[in-house]
């Protein structure tokens, strides 16, 4: 029957059992390495980790803290070495600095935060015998982008009027990048990054009395008086009163050109503005770039951007240039669905309609594309900048938490990972619908999508659940029709990229199910499709992130470790990585098999 046999090649490992151990616990078989923590230091000048006289110089030469997405790009003519680019997402104050008190920072600890927001490039090496990775100080291409990095603005969007402040009166550059949470790499080799949560950087929203400018704020969660990190008292631009458009200058997918450690970061206004997941590109059969996106706030929605020039293959200077203009010029699309089973057969409580699936079509709505505006009453450069009201009046689906997407390298197939969404169904909010058929859902759902022809540019595209997440033993739960009983439980998919054989590898955020984060591996075709197998577990208080899966290691990034309510530096709820009395540290850790094979064979 099916389930008999081996797992798909590629999950060939034994699961480990969910778990509340204070550590990455790896599957039988497996060795790991902390590849990088917060602080190490990764610029010339840079010095060690010191964190009772940590300094924002000193941070800026150091690798960031709360990494999140990660990718390794190849480094052809140094052997055994390879380019990690990692996000960091946002800091954890309370767990940086020795005695914090949240009303009163320092402009040394806002500055502090600042450097360790962004991104890292670092070069690693690969040991010799084993799949661990270390970090190689002061290499050329090392790079530190922060809270104050300089970055241009490009696409239809740049230089708007919404965009323009006392600092940038042409609104064309901005500094720095915020919450910069997961990626995507693109195939002309450069690094794309969402910036999330930026709404928690600004202050004084309720003082805005403008009743137009206070429901845009309003609808991307800038609420409020003081922001939650006082950056407003350090940086008049954190104040939505003194900078009243500084604001609408996050909220991007952002563009790295890793192997230029000079270039200017950019930020596509094409792409829109939202709390962006992040951002993953493919390519159609004639070269133009489509970019998915998923806007991580429950009751939003996804997105795809499809470029109108083709990429250009090669290495030259003019190439070069040519494809990193890519994502200025196309058209910002957002998806809307529809079930193929009566409303009533969908109770909210997750029993499968008696088609056997949750299952339907979708159509891809376009918002803009370059300044023509799709979205009656709003003009092109106000669908990129307030791009969620634009999705609003264009109706699209509102989801459970779009977080990361991913196309399928082996099927074409497109996975959405919906991490959860508890006020799904309650009084005065969206009822359950064939897509997110759970009420109160804690758990959350992985969708699966076809583009119609496999054209990734199709307007149209069918879709089906291929995992309801939850407690196997749970009713309500469902894994690709696989056996319940021979998978690992799942909880909040967050993260999710794919190895080289097709399996999806998904990383947990908010476990709802009383043990520790994780990551997961599913096959998607074949007779092992919808068999889940846990990989790794994560420490106290962490999520899991970055998910990479090479043919020698798995990489993750442990994010937010020891995070609790009422930890501190003096209190910690985890010891990780470095033992009782250490500063706990946000760190990437590898995974490999220690006989020397490929990982899962
Ligand atoms: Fe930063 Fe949606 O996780
Ligand atoms: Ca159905
Ligand atoms: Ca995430
Ligand atoms: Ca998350």
């Amino acid at each position: 029957r099916k389930g008999r046999g081996k797992p798909a090649k590629g999950l060939r490992f034994s699961p480990v059992e969910p778990n509340t151990t204070d550590a990455v616990t790896v599957p039988e078989g497996y060795g790991q390495n902390v590849v990088i923590r917060w602080g190490e230091p990764i610029l010339r000048g840079a010095p060690d980790f010191d964190p009772a006289r940590q300094t924002a110089k000193a941070q800026a030469g150091q690798f960031g803290y709360n990494n999140d997405f990660l990718t390794l790009l190849p480094l052809r003519s140094e052997r055994g070495r390879q380019l990690l680019v990692a996000n960091h997402e946002y800091t954890n104050e309370e767990l940086m600095f020795a005695g914090y008190d949240p009303k009163k920072p320092t402009r040394e600890q806002a500055e502090i935060a600042w450097a360790a927001h962004g991104l890292s490039v670092v070069a690693v090496q690969e040991e010799r015998r084993t799949g661990a990775l270390r970090p190689v100080p002061r290499h050329a291409l090392n790079r530190r982008i922060t809270a104050t990095t300089p970055f241009e603005f490009t696409g239809p969007a740049a230089g708007s009027a919404l965009l323009r402040t006392s600092a940038d009166p042409r609104g064309r550059r901005v500094l720095g990048t915020l919450n910069n949470c997961a990626g995507g790499t693109t195939p002309w080799g450069t690094v794309l990054s969402g910036e999330e949560n930026f709404n928690q950087y600004f202050a004084n929203a309720e003082k805005v009395t403008d009743a137009d400018r206070a429901a845009t704020l309003k609808r991307y969660g800038v609420v409020g008086g003081a922001s939650q990190r006082r950056w407003e008292d350090f940086d008049d631009r954190f104040d939505l009163v003194k900078e009243p458009n500084e604001v609408h200058r996050f909220g991007w997918v952002i563009e790295v050109d890793p192997y230029d450690p000079d270039s200017t970061p950019r930020k596509h206004t094409a792409l829109g503005r939202f709390k962006h997941e992040a951002a993953q590109p493919r390519l159609t059969r004639d070269g133009r770039a489509v970019v998915y996106m998923g806007d991580d706030e429950r009751f939003d929605y996804f997105y795809k951007f499809v470029s109108k020039k083709a990429m250009r293959r090669g290495t030259s200077a003019d190439v070069r240039r040519h494809n990193l203009s890519l994502l200025d010029e196309g058209t910002l699309y957002v998806a809307r669905l529809s079930g193929d089973s009566p409303r009533d057969q969908i109770d909210g409580g997750g029993t499968l309609p008696e088609d056997g699936e949750f299952d339907g079509t979708g159509r891809w709505i376009p918002l803009a594309s370059g300044d023509r505006s799709f979205v009656k009453g709003m003009t092109a450069e106000e669908v990129y900048v307030f791009t969620r009201l634009a999705a609003d009046k264009a109706g699209a689906t509102k989801m459970d938490r779009p977080e990361d997407i991913e196309p399928s390298p082996r099927t074409g197939r497109v996975y959405v990972a919906l991490t959860n969404n508890t006020d799904r169904g309650k009084d005065g909010k969206a009822a359950p619908d064939e897509a997110n058929p759970r009420n109160a859902n804690k758990h959350g759902q992985v969708l699966e999508f076809a583009e119609r022809g496999d054209d990734p540019a199709s307007l149209r595209f069918t879709w089906r659940l291929f995992l309801v997440c939850g407690d196997p033993e749970d009713p309500a739960t469902y894994f690709g029709g696989f056996p319940k009983d021979q998978v690992s439980p799942i909880s909040c998919p967050d993260n999710v990229t794919f190895d080289a054989y097709g399996n999806l590898w998904i990383s947990t955020d908010g476990n709802a199910l009383g043990s520790h984060d994780g990551l997961f591996g599913v096959a998607t075709s074949g007779p092992r499709r919808g068999e889940v197998r846990q990989f790794l577990t994560v420490p106290a208080g962490a999520e899991t992130c970055g998910p990479l899966v090479q043919e020698r290691r798995v990489l993750v990034a442990v994010q937010h470790p020891g995070e609790s309510d009422g930890a501190s530096v003096e209190n910690p709820a985890s010891a990780w990585p470095d033992g009782p009395g250490k500063y706990v540290r946000p760190a990437v850790v590898a995974a490999w098999p220690k006989d020397g094979s490929s990982v899962g064979r």
